[in-house]
């Protein structure tokens, strides 16, 4: 069964699933997606070979699953409506085979409008065969984007200009279509909207089946961009759980545009923030660095932590932020952020998060214990870094 079925349109606080057992998307997914790094470039043998480097970094093992083709490999559709790949994609079975003989998850992309954003074809009209399709690949996670599907909405305004719902309830019948048609394949697909966070897809997202849902426009591999939409996610931990989660888009780390301490700041916030972890590089060519940030075990055990809760933020002073995530068996997860252009002190009152006797201090990217500490705790943050801690009784 589809997890979160049984929720209704308009559902406020979602983070429990009221029947059945989260089956699809229990933690945050993990993978790789090919939009941040190739864009409309990616062809099979780059997606074959990221399958390849997902297994020889030992990515896959530290939970990158999925192997997600975005945008650009749609071909033409023939007399009967079947969507058919470009010349870039020759065999979408094989390739799905390819990926999962290497035990892996096979994603893909789409829209339902009838465009894509590189203004390829979409599944507007071909909700149920274009489905049909991903499963006989044995696609495991389609990730559905908005765009052209905007004009519609634009179109429904006008025709109902009484009537402030009618683009929004046009869209989220769109997005329900295909959650219906994914579902009516009876294959486990996890379903990822791609909204940009318009229309608060947090609050119906789960209602129609999905499993996760952007809440923002696009990232880009630039520190500013990264921390808009990083620090911009305040106050939606409340609507993410198992099944269902908030999405501030995917990784940038390894793309060569911030420092370390930036793309560790990256790391930190998405794990924190339980966001699906969408690696966006290119995976033959990473340094030991960035190796070391996309497969820190302790980072991402934070992500994955079995309690599913997203953190949030606890305090912000100018450019410092402090962010929280409770963990299982009592433990909480803390980032000490500085944002600002120079070394500063940055502190949380461990009373404050529940340690009022004092916790165990574990530093996620030192890998060193701390200690048992009590009242402040404060770290020394280089420019635009982080310190990623975990505190237990
Ligand atoms: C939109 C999405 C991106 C990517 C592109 C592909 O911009 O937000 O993540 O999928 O479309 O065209």
């Amino acid at each position: 069964m589809r997890v979160l079925a049984a929720f209704a349109f308009g559902c406020v606080v979602c983070s429990l699933p009221l029947s059945g057992q989260v089956t699809v998307a229990a933690k945050p997914p993990m993978g790789w997606n090919s939009w941040n790094h190739f864009a409309g470039h990616v062809t099979d043998a780059d997606v074959r070979s990221a399958a390849d480097s997902l297994v020889s970094t030992g990515m896959r093992d530290a939970g990158y699953v999925y192997v997600n083709v975005d945008d650009t490999w749609e071909g033409k559709r023939d007399a009967q409506g079947v969507l058919h790949t470009n010349e870039k994609f020759p065999d979408m079975k094989a390739l799905g085979d390819y990926i999962h003989s290497k035990g892996l998850k096979f994603g893909i992309y789409s829209s339902p409008g009838a465009k894509t954003c590189a203004k390829y074809e979409g599944s507007l009209g071909h909700e149920a065969q274009d489905a049909k399709s991903y499963a006989e690949w044995g696609v495991d996670y389609l990730k559905y984007d908005l765009c052209s599907f905007q004009d519609n909405m634009r179109q429904a305004e006008k025709e109902h200009p009484d009537d402030p719902s009618a683009a929004k309830n046009l869209m989220i019948a769109a997005y329900k279509k295909m959650g219906d048609a994914l579902k009516a394949t009876g294959r486990p697909i996890v379903y990822s909207l791609c909204q940009y966070g318009v229309d608060q897809p947090w609050k119906w997202g789960p209602g129609l089946g999905a499993n996760a849902w952007r809440t923002t426009d696009d990232i880009d591999d630039s520190y500013g961009r990264m921390i808009t939409i990083g620090f911009s996610q305040a106050g939606l931990s409340k609507y993410a759980g198992p099944g269902h989660w908030n999405d501030p888009d995917m990784l940038e780390i390894g793309n060569g545009k911030m420092t370390e301490d930036e793309y560790k700041t990256h790391m930190s916030l998405w794990v924190l923030l339980a966001s699906p972890l969408l690696a966006g590089n290119d995976l033959t060519k990473m340094s030991e660095a960035d190796k070391n940030i996309l497969m820190n075990k302790e980072a991402i055990a934070i992500d994955q932590d079995e309690l599913g809760r997203q953190g949030d933020r606890l305090y912000e002073s100018g450019d410092l932020d402090v962010w929280t995530k409770p963990l299982s068996s009592g433990r909480v997860a803390v980032g000490l952020f500085n944002r600002s252009w120079s070394t500063r002190d940055v502190s949380v009152d461990l009373g404050e998060i529940g340690f009022k006797s004092g916790g165990s201090v574990r530093d996620v990217w030192t890998h060193a214990d701390l200690g048992k500490r009590s009242g402040r705790f404060t770290s020394r943050i280089p420019k635009h870094g982080v310190t990623l801690i975990v505190v237990s009784k």
